[in-house]
């Protein structure tokens, strides 16, 4: 009898377990779960604090933070393609929503169809729709966005300007009126840094000249990169350049660095993803509005070029049910609460609650409002308008114009663009 009793109350205590799915996906899983990205050093906080929570719902899983250091991913892209190439991937990487994912991973059959986790989830209506587009392909979905980043943004620091009697220019024509001004203070008038920084610099120069539509219509075939459009792109760029430490030490320079480099004062302006807010708030404890101000670069009001964080799931990774637990971390509004004010970016949920002033500060708060008000553009630079065939060759395109100049650059630009088949059309 008492045999009987003990043996019910065991499978009432299975049963149990078995029917509430948290306990059990919890205890379940183990082993290693390792995650590829280019978070590390003062880029790590963000997806630090996103660690923090999974090893709080799930302890028995190993986390292996494989962060390969370097902006924009320029190390941490070169090491996963060949780990990739090699059949070794890891269980997750980060990688940029849009044709970085789609026309690189995804379409050389590498990538899962993880459309189930939004089913599961009830996500499909949680996200944007362009933003679920640039992460689809051919009726799958392959990652989950875990922010937006806002690419056009000028940064400066208000008392500055102030000293140096100027404000923040809303053109590029107001921008290049004050530059002389600048130089005979001593001051570099706007801040670049490693060749990466000076392409970003490039794709809010070229919003500018194009316009929105104009952009996306370089990506879609319909406008012509060695067209006249586009050769007022370099040479606006070039006049632009002008006015930076281009030629001094800018190739030296990481982007934190020429952040600090604006911050005391040495230059004036800096045209950054807002990472950099991320970066000034959470690294160097600066208040957004007071040590540090911002503003669409120039000429690109109401414009928001954007581009976005997301994971997906190899075919073949490693341990991949702690990797789905992740993903459905990241992708939650929870996780993604826990991501985003550190980061500098916005959550991709459209139910996470931005104006909770707690957790979103003024800037998250100003750029919440333009993404839900803006017309958008996909970055280049960072994933999103072009598969990597391309933005791996952009390197030549400024070479080009850096050695010959405006049209031979537009001319360079249309070959790499036929090759890569990047650019529509
Ligand atoms: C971007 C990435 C951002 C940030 C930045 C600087 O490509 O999307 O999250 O890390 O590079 O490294």
């Amino acid at each position: 009898m008492k045999k009987k009793l003990l043996y019910t109350l065991m499978i009432v205590a299975l049963l149990a377990v078995a029917v509430v799915p948290g306990v059990t996906a919890q205890d379940e899983l183990s082993g290693q779960l390792e995650i590829f990205s280019w978070w590390a050093g003062d880029e790590g906080p963000a997806l630090e604090a996103l660690i923090a929570l999974y090893n709080g719902k799930y302890p028995n899983v190993e986390v292996i933070n494989s962060a390969v250091t370097g902006g924009s991913g320029v190390n941490a892209r070169a090491v996963l393609k060949t780990r990739m190439l090699g059949g070794e991937p890891p269980s997750t990487f980060q990688v940029h929503a849009g044709q970085e994912l789609t026309g690189t991973y995804v379409v050389a059959d590498r990538m899962e169809d993880i459309t189930f986790i939004y089913e599961e989830e009830g996500w499909l209506d949680k996200f944007p729709q362009g933003i679920l587009d640039a992460m689809s392909y051919e009726g799958g979905i392959y990652s989950v966005p875990v922010n937006i980043h806002r690419s056009n943004v000028m940064w400066y620091v208000p008392a500055k300007l102030e000293e140096w009697g100027i404000e923040a220019p809303a053109t590029w024509d107001d921008f290049l009126a004050v530059c002389p001004t600048l130089q005979e203070a001593g001051v570099v008038p706007l801040v670049v840094g490693e060749a990466w920084t000076v392409n970003h610099l490039w794709e809010s120069v070229a919003l500018a000249v194009l316009g929105a539509d104009g952009w996306n219509a370089l990506w879609t075939g319909e406008l012509d990169p060695a067209g006249e459009e586009m050769v007022a792109v370099w040479n606006r760029f070039g006049e632009v350049l002008a006015c930076s430490n281009i030629d001094d030490d800018a190739s030296g320079l990481s982007w934190q660095q020429a952040t600090d480099k604006m911050i005391a004062g040495d230059a004036a302006f800096n045209i950054m993803g807002d990472w950099a807010a991320g970066y000034m708030t959470t690294t160097l404890g600066l208040t957004p509005g007071e040590g540090y101000g911002w503003a669409p670069s120039p000429d690109t009001g109401g414009t928001f070029m954007w581009l976005s964080d997301s994971f997906g799931l190899p075919k073949d990774a490693p341990n991949r049910d702690a990797t789905i637990a992740w993903l459905k971390l990241l992708g939650s509004v929870e996780g993604q609460d826990a991501f985003n004010p550190l980061k500098g970016s916005i959550p991709a949920r459209i139910d996470a609650d931005v104006t909770n002033a707690d957790l979103y500060n003024a800037y998250l708060q100003s750029a919440a409002a333009d993404w839900g008000s803006n017309t958008l553009a996909s970055s280049l630079v960072h994933g999103a308008a072009a598969n990597e065939n391309f933005s791996g060759e952009f390197g030549t395109i400024m070479e080009t114009f850096r050695e010959a100049g405006a049209e031979a650059a537009a001319a360079v630009m249309a070959e790499i663009c036929a090759d890569s088949g990047a650019c529509g059309g």
